[in-house]
C-alpha cells in the first residue's frame, strides 16, 4: 500500500487495508514479494500525477516477471482519471475513486477472475457507508477520524471539490461512538478530518451539530487526552469553536490555518472568502482565547496574477502571523479548476522560484523564533518511539504538534505514553528535552471567555 496526499488518503488507506487484511491478505514490506499492490492517489499538484506514474513505471517489471501480481489504483487521480489510467498504464488492474473505497476487494476479485481491469467510479455526493470498514490503524494510540467528506467551496486553484464532490457530515452520534469505540481500544489521540471543517453539520438535517459541538462531544470521551483537527477554514471559523478550543481540556492548542495568500486581490480570485486583515484579526482573537496556541499554515506562491505587490503582502502577513510553521507550495495548474481560465496571467517560473525562498526565509525565521521560545518550559509529549535518526533516544509530539526528542534513562517508556518534557533546546524542526516524569492525566487549562466578533 502505497499512500499520496493529505490525510484523508492515509485514513482511506488504512482502511483499504483493513479490509484487505479481514479478506485474509498479509502486509508485506517489498512491493517485489506482494500479491497485491494498491496506490492511493492525490491530484492536488501536478507532481502529485507525476508520482502516481514514477511509480506505476517501477511496478511494471515486476508485473512482467509476475504477471499473477495485481496493481490498484484508488484515491484523487483514480476518481479523476478513471479509465484514463488505463492508457497510460494498460497493466492495471483494478481502479476505484473516493467513493469507492469500499469496494476495492470486489474489484480486485473482479479483476483476477474476469481477467480484465475492473473499474468503478462513483461520482454522487457523499462517500456513504465507507466509515463501516476495519481500519487497520499505524499506531495503536493515535487514530484519524473523517467526520465529513468533500468540500463545497469553490478555491480557484483547487481540485478537490471536483474529486471529493459535495461535502457530507457524518452524524455526531456515528463519530462519538467511533471515537468512544477507538478509546475503549487503547486510542488517545483522535484527529478529526475533513476539507472544511468548520462547516460540519451544516448539511445534516437531523440534530444539527456544528463543529464546536462536535470538538466538546469528543473532547469528552473518557480516555481520549488529545483531538486534533484539519483543517479549519478562515472564512468559516467562528468564536463558537475558538471558546471550544479554549475550555475543552483534550483539544489540543494547534490550529492549522491556511491563509494561501495576504494579499487581498490574490485572495478574492482564489475566492477564498475572507481579507488578509480578517484573518489576521480572527488570529488574534484566537491566540488571546488559547493559552499557548500553535499556528501552521499553508501558503501558495505564484497564483496566476500575483504581482510583487501581492506577494510583498503575504511576506508582511506571513511576518506578522509569525507562524510555528508552514506548508508553502507553488501554485499548480489543475485542470478543470477555474484558475486555468488565468493562465495567461501565469508568473514566471524563475519569478515564482525567487518568491518561494523569500517566503520560506520569512517562514523558517519566525518557526525556529517559536521553537526558542520553548527552551525552559516543560511539555507534555506523546511518545513515538524510538527517533529515527538517533534509536537512543525517543521522540514525541507535544500538545502544539511539535517533535520532540528526548533521553529515557531507565528505558520505561513505551510508544503511546505521556510525559512531561523540559525543553533544552530548539531546532528548526525539532525540540530537544529531558524527561521528567510520566504524566497520568492531562494537564488541564484554565478557562478564558471569548469574545465574539
Ligand atoms: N481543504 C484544505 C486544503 C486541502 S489542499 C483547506 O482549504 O485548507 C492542501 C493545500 O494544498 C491547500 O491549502 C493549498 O495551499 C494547496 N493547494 C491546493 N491546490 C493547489 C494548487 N493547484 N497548486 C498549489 N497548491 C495547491
Ligand atoms: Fe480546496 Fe478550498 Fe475546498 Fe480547501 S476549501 S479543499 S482549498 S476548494
Ligand atoms: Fe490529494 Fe485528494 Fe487529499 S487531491 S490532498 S488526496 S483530497
Amino acid at each position: 500500500m502505497k499512500t499520496f496526499g493529505c490525510q484523508m488518503n492515509e485514513h482511506d488507506s488504512e482502511r483499504i487495508m483493513g479490509e484487505l487484511l479481514a479478506q485474509g491478505l498479509v502486509a508485506v514490506d517489498d512491493p517485489g514479494d506482494a500479491d497485491v499492490v494498491v496506490l492511493n492517489t492525490c491530484t492536488i499538484r501536478e507532481n502529485a500525477d507525476n508520482r502516481l506514474y514514477g511509480t506505476l513505471g517501477h511496478l511494471k517489471p515486476l508485473k512482467e516477471r509476475r504477471p499473477g501480481m495485481q496493481i490498484a489504483v484508488g484515491g484523487c487521480m483514480a476518481q479523476r482519471d478513471g479509465e484514463g489510467i488505463l492508457a497510460r498504464a494498460p497493466y492495471v488492474d483494478a481502479i476505484w475513486g473516493t467513493h469507492n473505497v469500499t469496494r476495492a476487494w470486489d474489484l480486485l476479485e473482479a479483476a483476477r477472475t474476469g481477467g480484465a481491469p475492473a473499474i468503478e467510479i462513483w461520482d454522487g455526493p457523499g462517500e456513504g457507508g465507507a466509515f463501516d470498514m476495519p481500519a487497520r490503524r499505524d499506531v495503536p494510540w493515535g487514530a484519524w477520524v473523517t467526520i465529513q467528506t468533500g468540500c463545497n467551496n469553490s478555491c480557484a486553484f483547487c481540485i478537490v471539490p471536483a474529486v471529493r464532490g459535495k461535502e457530507v457530515s457524518r452524524p455526531l452520534d456515528d463519530l462519538v461512538a467511533e471515537v468512544t469505540r477507538l478509546a475503549a481500544d487503547g486510542v488517545t489521540e483522535v484527529t478529526l478530518l475533513g476539507q472544511n471543517v468548520n462547516s460540519y453539520g451544516r448539511d445534516l438535517t437531523h440534530r444539527r451539530p456544528l463543529f464546536a459541538g462536535l470538538l466538546r462531544a469528543v473532547g469528552e470521551i473518557d480516555g481520549i487526552r488529545r483531538v486534533r483537527y484539519t483543517s479549519p477554514h478562515p472564512k468559516d471559523l467562528r468564536p463558537e469553536t475558538i471558546a471550544a478550543m479554549a475550555e475543552v481540556p483534550a483539544v489540543c492548542e494547534h490550529l492549522h490555518y491556511p491563509l494561501q495568500s495576504g494579499s487581498d486581490r490574490v485572495l478574492a480570485a482564489m475566492h477564498r472568502g475572507y481579507t488578509a486583515e480578517r484573518y489576521l484579526r480572527q488570529l488574534r482573537d484566537a491566540r488571546a482565547a488559547i493559552a499557548d496556541l500553535a499556528v501552521t499554515t499553508d501558503i501558495i506562491v505564484g497564483f496566476p496574477g500575483e504581482t510583487e505587490d501581492d506577494f510583498e503582502r503575504t511576506l508582511e502577513v506571513a511576518a506578522e502571523a509569525a507562524f510555528d510553521s508552514a506548508y508553502t507550495f507553488i501554485y499548480s495548474e489543475r485542470p478543470g479548476t477555474e484558475a486555468v481560465a488565468l493562465a495567461h496571467l501565469a508568473v514566471a517560473a524563475d519569478v515564482v522560484a525567487e518568491r518561494f525562498d523569500r517566503l520560506r526565509h520569512v517562514i523558517d525565521r519566525a518557526g525556529m523564533r517559536r521553537h526558542e521560545e520553548r527552551v525552559g518550559r516543560v511539555e507534555e509529549a506523546l511518545v513515538e518511539g524510538p527517533s529515527k535518526k538517533d534509536p537512543t533516544v525517543l521522540s514525541g509530539r507535544t500538545r502544539q504538534g511539535k517533535l520532540v526528542h528526548f533521553a529515557d534513562p531507565d528505558g520505561t517508556l513505551r510508544e503511546g505514553a505521556y510525559a512531561d518534557v523540559s525543553i533544552t533546546s530548539a531546532a528548526p524542526h525539532f525540540l530537544r528535552g529531558d524527561l521528567l516524569q510520566v504524566t497520568a492525566r492531562p494537564r488541564h487549562r484554565v478557562r478564558i471567555p471569548v469574545t465574539a466578533d
